[in-house]
C-alpha cells in the first residue's frame, strides 16, 4: 500500500476517475463498473476496481481541495502506475449563460492556490491545462451522446467561502466559467509525472443567482457526465 492508498501493487488499474467524494466513487462503482471490487478504505477515502466496456477502470475518491487531491494523485500515478485521470466533480458557475447541471470540461485551470507558486518559486505564473487528447476525446464523446458540454477555462479555488466575490465577477469578464477547488493540482502534478488528465465537472450552484440543484437532480446530471468519463477514459 502507499501512506494514504490501502490496495495491492496490481489492484488499481491505469485509467482512474476521480470525484471528491468518496461515497460518489462507491456509487459510479455500483452504478457503472462490472465486477467493482472495493481495494481501500484508509481514512474513508473510498477507492474501486471494475470494468467498462470490458476494459479496467479505477474510481478513487479525492477528498476536497487541493491539498488532498494532490495526495491521491501523486500515490495514484508514483505508487501504482496510473496514467489517465478524470476528475468529475460539481462546481459554482461564474457567467450568466451557464445554468445549473451543466457539464463543463476544463481546458485550463486558474488558481488562487499557493502550491504552484511554490513550486516555481514565485518567478512563474504556471498555466495548469487538460490533456488535449483526452479533452478532445470527451468533446467526441458528449457529442455522440447528444450532451451539451460546455469547453473552456475554470478556476480552481482554495476556499470554499470566499470574502472576495468581486474576483469571480473579474473573473467571469475573462471567461472562467466555473469554480471547483481541485482541478489546477491534479493537471499540474499529471504533467509533472507525465500521466494524462482532465476535468469533468457539473454545475451544482450559480455564484451570480445563489440557484442551487437537489440532491436528486445532482445525481441524475452527475451520472451524464460519469458516462462522458467512462467512454473517455476506456477509449
Ligand atoms: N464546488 C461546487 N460548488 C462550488 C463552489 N461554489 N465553490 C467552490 N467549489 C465548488
Amino acid at each position: 500500500m502507499s501512506t494514504h492508498i490501502g490496495a495491492k501493487p496490481d489492484e488499481i488499474a491505469e485509467r482512474v476517475l476521480m470525484p471528491g467524494d468518496p461515497l460518489r466513487a462507491k456509487w459510479i462503482a455500483e452504478t457503472y463498473l462490472e465486477d467493482a471490487t472495493c481495494y481501500s478504505t484508509v481514512r474513508g477515502m473510498l477507492g474501486f476496481t471494475g470494468r467498462w466496456n470490458g476494459v479496467d477502470v479505477s474510481v478513487q475518491g479525492s477528498g476536497m481541495g487541493m491539498p488532498s487531491a494532490s495526495i491521491y494523485a501523486h500515490e495514484l500515478i508514483n505508487e501504482y502506475g496510473v496514467k489517465t485521470l478524470i476528475r468529475v466533480g460539481s462546481c459554482g458557475a461564474l457567467t450568466e449563460d451557464l445554468q445549473l447541471r451543466d457539464v463543463i470540461a476544463a481546458i485550463g485551470s486558474s488558481t488562487d492556490s499557493n502550491m504552484n507558486r511554490m513550486r516555481f518559486d514565485g518567478l512563474i505564473d504556471y498555466a495548469p491545462v487538460a490533456d488535449f487528447g483526452l479533452l478532445r476525446t470527451s468533446v467526441e464523446v458528449a457529442e455522440r451522446r447528444g450532451i451539451t458540454m460546455h469547453v473552456g477555462p475554470i478556476l480552481a479555488a482554495d476556499a470554499f467561502y470566499t470574502d472576495r466575490p468581486d474576483l469571480y465577477d473579474t473573473l467571469a469578464d475573462y471567461g472562467v466559467l466555473a469554480v471547483e477547488m481541485e482541478s489546477a493540482a491534479l493537471y499540474t502534478i499529471a504533467a509533472r509525472f507525465k500521466a494524462r488528465a482532465l476535468t469533468l465537472l457539473t454545475v451544482s450552484d450559480h455564484i451570480k443567482t445563489g440557484a442551487k440543484t437537489t440532491a436528486q437532480e445532482r445525481e441524475q446530471t452527475f451520472g451524464q457526465m460519469v458516462e462522458i468519463a467512462l467512454d473517455t477514459v476506456a477509449a
